[in-house]
This record gives structure tokens, C-alpha cells and sequence, in this order.
């Protein structure tokens, strides 16, 4: 595989990064997930534009124009003849040449920048769709800037192998009473034609996939209601779903043991995933 650093198309046994790079030291670093489909970037500007807003909360100099980085997602497509699959991009504040709480100053220590991609055939297809997954719930105790896609994720990832533990795929997290959202995706029920997904805040990411979905949504002429739901509402309703750039629209079809519609995936989530997916390709 051809990875990209910080200007460089290398080999991946060849790509270094610093042991002080900060986001090695404190996740002191910012991501975003692309998908390929046909060989095609899916909704590259809303993820390009998702990454600037991260490193302007975080107070961190973009290292690459738009123009630039999309340029580099399609030479690593085109390197790696990814047909389906999804590239992954990471941007830290850079290694100074020793560990410290303070930011190093911009003007000496350039942020670092690494992209790789990641070959999923038959990520359109996935098999998973066509049966729905289940969910946990677990309680959310991430840090309150959810809507800063940071690489901390070991919070996230010890939720899905609490998930995996309990016999199911992925965990729902609740603050306060009320879903947040999934480890790596938005959470949704779905009443009648009534689509419900909680509104946009600090508390969550502001999914790209979410933002599309919703849209074609609207535009098939179901209704959308943006606001809290508990996980007892949750497995009363007759469906439900997650969105994220790896999953597209992924049917759920039990939560904490309780399965929703017979345990199949009903009609409004599948009908959406084709939306979806005939839209943006
Ligand atoms: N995760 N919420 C969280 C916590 C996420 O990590 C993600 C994405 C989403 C969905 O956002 P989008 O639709 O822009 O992908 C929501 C990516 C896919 C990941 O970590 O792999």
C-alpha cells in the first residue's frame, strides 16, 4: 500500500512519524473517514470542510488547501486501485522535540499530516445491512467537544468490545437519560414516517452521512424530528438505524435484547441506505 505523509507518497513500511508527535503523546489530533465508492470519493467537501472546523476549534493550522487534499484522495484511490473502500486522513499538532502540555509554537513545529486508504470490497453490499445489527447501550462519558472529530477513541473502542462482549455489534451511549450517539456513527428511530435523530451540539458528531441523509429524506417526503429519545423509546419504535462515511445507513434490529420489528430490518431504513447510496454515487 502507497500511504501519503506530510507531502510524501511512500511505501507504508517506509512512512515514519516522530515519537513526539502530540497525537501519538495526546491524541493532541484530529481525523476524518472517506468513502470510496466506483473508485469515487462520497461527499469529500462535507468531510474537508467538517476537518477545518475541527482544527479551527482545536486552534491548529491546517497543513494542506482543499484543493490539495482532494487531489491527494485521488492519487491514493488511483495508487492503490481502490474500488470500494475508504481513506482514512489524520492531521496532529506536529512533534516538538520533547513532551509538553503547552502548544508548541506554530511557527517551529508543523503540524503532521497522514492519509492511508483501506480496501472494502463489497462495502456497498455489506451483508450486514441486509440483517441489521444490535446494539447495546452503554453510558456515554466521553469529553464534551463530541463535535471535534479528535482521535481519542478509546472510549469508543472499549465500547464496541463491551458490545462484543455482550453478544452484540455496537453500543448506543446515554447521557442524561437521552441516546447521544453510536461508538462510530449517529443514532435514529423511526415512527411510522417519522424519522428522530438528536439535534446538533457539542454532545455529538455533525455526521456528513447524517446531514445527507436527512436532506434525502426531507426531499422523499418523510418527516424528520430532531430531538432526545430515551432507549426505552427506542425499543418501542418500529425501526431504527445508524448513519457514518463506513456504513452508510445501517438498520438496527435490537437494543439491550429487545428486538424491534420481529428482529428484520423494516422499511424506512433499507429504503433510505438505497437513497443514499444511488445519490451519492
Ligand atoms: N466515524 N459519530 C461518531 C462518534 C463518529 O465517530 C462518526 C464517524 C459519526 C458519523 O459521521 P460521518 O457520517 O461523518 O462518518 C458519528 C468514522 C466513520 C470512524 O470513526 O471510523
Amino acid at each position: 500500500r502507497t500511504v501519503y505523509v506530510n507531502g510524501e507518497y511512500l511505501p507504508e513500511t517506509e512512512a515514519k512519524v516522530s515519537i513526539f508527535d502530540r497525537g501519538f503523546l495526546m491524541a493532541d489530533g484530529v481525523y476524518e473517514v472517506t468513502s470510496v465508492l466506483d473508485g469515487k470519493l462520497i461527499d469529500f467537501e462535507g468531510h474537508a470542510l467538517r476537518l477545518q472546523r475541527s482544527l479551527d476549534e482545536l486552534d491548529m493550522r491546517n497543513p494542506i488547501s482543499s484543493e490539495d487534499l482532494l487531489e491527494v484522495h485521488r492519487e491514493l484511490v488511483r495508487l492503490n486501485g481502490i474500488d470500494e473502500g475508504m481513506i482514512y486522513l489524520q492531521i496532529t499538532r506536529g512533534a516538538p522535540g520533547d513532551r509538553d502540555f503547552v502548544f508548541p509554537d506554530p511557527e517551529t513545529t508543523d503540524p503532521t499530516i497522514v492519509l492511508f486508504t483501506q480496501n472494502k470490497p463489497g462495502l456497498a453490499d455489506n451483508p450486514a445491512a441486509k440483517q441489521g445489527i444490535k446494539v447495546i447501550s452503554i453510558e456515554d462519558i466521553r469529553w464534551g467537544r463530541r463535535d471535534i472529530k479528535t482521535v481519542q477513541l478509546l472510549y469508543p473502542s472499549m465500547g464496541k468490545m463491551m458490545a462484543k462482549k455482550a453478544g452484540a455489534d455496537d453500543a448506543w451511549m446515554v447521557e442524561d437519560g437521552v441516546v447521544t450517539e453510536g461508538t462510530s456513527n449517529n443514532a435514529y428511530i423511526v415512527k411510522g414516517n417519522r424519522i428522530i435523530t438528536r439535534s446538533l451540539s457539542q454532545s455529538i458528531l455533525h455526521g456528513i452521512t447524517r446531514a445527507a441523509v436527512l436532506r434525502f429524506a426531507r426531499e422523499a417526503q418523510m418527516e424528520v424530528e430532531e430531538r432526545d429519545f430515551t432507549i426505552a423509546e427506542a425499543q418501542e419504535a418500529d425501526e431504527a438505524f445508524v448513519t457514518s462515511a463506513s456504513t452508510f445507513v445501517m438498520p438496527v434490529v435490537e437494543i439491550d435484547g429487545v428486538a424491534l420489528g420481529g428482529g428484520v430490518p423494516g422499511r424506512v431504513a433499507p429504503r433510505l441506505r438505497e437513497i443514499y447510496l444511488d445519490e451519492s454515487r
